[in-house]
């Protein structure tokens, strides 16, 4: 049998090479290589196609074995998570420190213990005391929920095998947690995984909806190797900027329901409000229009959210080279922007500084906004308001057309619901209604033309 090579694993960042080199080659982090054990290697004399135990077969549609949801009472997170918590599944929870985690699940964990369902909730990185306090503060010391400080997952797992499985169990994080069968300190790569997995396994075995916190690094990454977000069932994120007041619930992945619906939630003194019509919450409701401010009618699954996108363009007198920054858009994605209003339709940004931020601490990712984002440009550059109470919608593409979107025409009735007179998007949009009146542009230089002579 051939030897097998021996593999290195950086411990910070998951990457495997074959020599050990003091700093990784991935990541530059230093002292961070691991031997790995080998994988085992079959020669190929070995017959792996007799002795072993029969595996059972079923049909697709074998009924009556659907797991059956298990609601957790707050709206907005059965929301995001497609309609419940389903039994035997394992939810990694990323986010920013100090979003409001661990708090979003204290909460979500007293719900369903006051429904009388079993809630264990183990924290790794608060002693009890504290998350006591904090249950205080949310008004929530009543709810019957079992509360452990504890990192050693064999204590964990040995104690809840001695009582009746929970319906939901949390781990707050899984960074902290340690198990002394794999080498290591908590929050290393074999650590993170080997632990996850030991959690993964108990929560299928016994029906149990597990949530692993995970902590997010700089880049946005939950922290950990990625094949984290490979063993669970559903990841989510919760997002916000910190300093303003909400957050947004996300589901990036979940193999038990859409990934559209978000949930969205206020952070107020007793804990997380939730936000039941968030659709003019992203809009700054100011009453005069202003220059270099669009807005956008964004879908969150089924719900028409409305975000303000502000531009902000300021003219250098010297050669420096000229900024670009982005809150809330992607980078990319402007400079494209830029580039097709420059080409296309002749305007200059070359000597000038770009600011663009998405009003709320939202978080936009739909090209649908591309014609808000150009308009909020071209208004700040000629220093002239848009049209009062005017929505905007429609793909960009790099000839400079305006494209159709998704959901335009629920966009465009839910705008005029919420009091919009006038929307502006791609030609061939079959709308116009008494309460909203539609303008087709075709081509983005239509947008100028309309913003500079106004
Ligand atoms: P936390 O849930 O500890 O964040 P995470 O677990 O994601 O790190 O939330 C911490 C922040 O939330 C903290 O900065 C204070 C704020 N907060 C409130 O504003 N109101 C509250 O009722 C609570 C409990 C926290
Ligand atoms: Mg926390």
């Amino acid at each position: 049998m051939a030897k097998p090579k021996k593999r290195y694993v950086c411990q910070a960042c998951g990457s495997v090479s074959h020599r050990w080199q003091g700093q990784c080659a991935d990541c530059a982090e230093w002292n961070t290589l691991v031997e790995d054990a080998p994988a085992t290697v079959f020669s190929l004399k070995h017959d792996l196609s007799s002795g072993g135990r029969a595996v059972e077969f079923v049909d697709l549609d074998k009924p009556g074995e659907m797991p059956v949801r298990q609601k957790t009472g707050l709206a907005e997170f059965d929301r995001a998570l497609g309609g419940g918590l389903v039994p035997g599944s394992a939810i990694l929870m990323g986010g920013d420190p100090g979003i409001g985690k661990s708090t979003l699940l204290l909460q979500a964990a007293a719900k369903v213990a006051r429904e009388g369902h079993g809630v264990v909730y183990v924290s790794g990185e608060e002693a009890a005391g504290q998350v006591r306090m904090r249950a205080a503060r949310l008004g929530l010391s009543d709810a019957p929920v079992k509360l452990a400080a504890a990192t050693g997952v064999r204590d964990i797992l040995t104690s809840l095998g001695q009582m009746e499985a929970p319906k939901l169990l949390v781990i707050d994080s899984i960074q902290t947690m340690h198990s002394d069968t794999i080498e290591g300190a908590p929050g290393t790569v074999s650590q993170v995984r080997g632990c996850a997995f030991e959690l993964i396994r108990y929560a299928k075995e016994n029906g149990v909806a597990l949530v692993l916190v995970g902590h997010v690094t700089k880049d946005g990454n939950i922290a950990g190797p990625r094949v984290l977000e490979h063993m669970v069932d559903v990841v989510m994120s919760f997002e916000g900027e910190r300093s303003h007041q909400y957050r947004i619930l996300r589901a990036l992945k979940n193999r038990f329901g859409a990934v559209d619906e978000i949930g969205v939630f206020a952070m107020a003194g007793e804990g997380l409000e939730e936000v039941e019509n968030p659709s003019m919450l992203f809009l700054s409701g100011r009453e005069q229009p202003m220059a270099g401010s669009a807005v956008f009618p964004a879908m969150e699954g089924t719900r028409p959210v409305l975000v303000e996108i502000q531009a902000l363009i300021v003219r250098l007198q010297s050669g420096a080279t000229p900024r670009r920054a982005v809150v809330g858009w992607d980078n990319g994605r402007l400079a494209m922007l830029l580039a097709v209003l420059e080409s296309r339709c002749g305007l200059s940004f070359s000597s000038a500084e770009v600011y663009l931020n998405v009003a709320g601490g939202y978080r936009l990712s739909d090209p649908a906004a591309d014609l808000a984002v150009a308009a909020a440009l071209v208004s700040a550059l000629a220093d002239k308001p848009l049209p009062d109470r005017s929505v905007w919608l429609g793909e960009v593409s790099l000839s400079g057309e305006v494209r159709p979107v998704a959901h335009g025409n629920t966009r465009l009735k839910e705008s005029a619901k919420l009091g919009f007179e006038r929307g502006f998007g791609p030609s061939d949009a079959k709308t116009g209604s008494a309460e909203l009146k539609y303008a087709g542009l075709g081509q983005l230089s239509n947008l100028v033309d309309r913003v500079m002579s106004s």
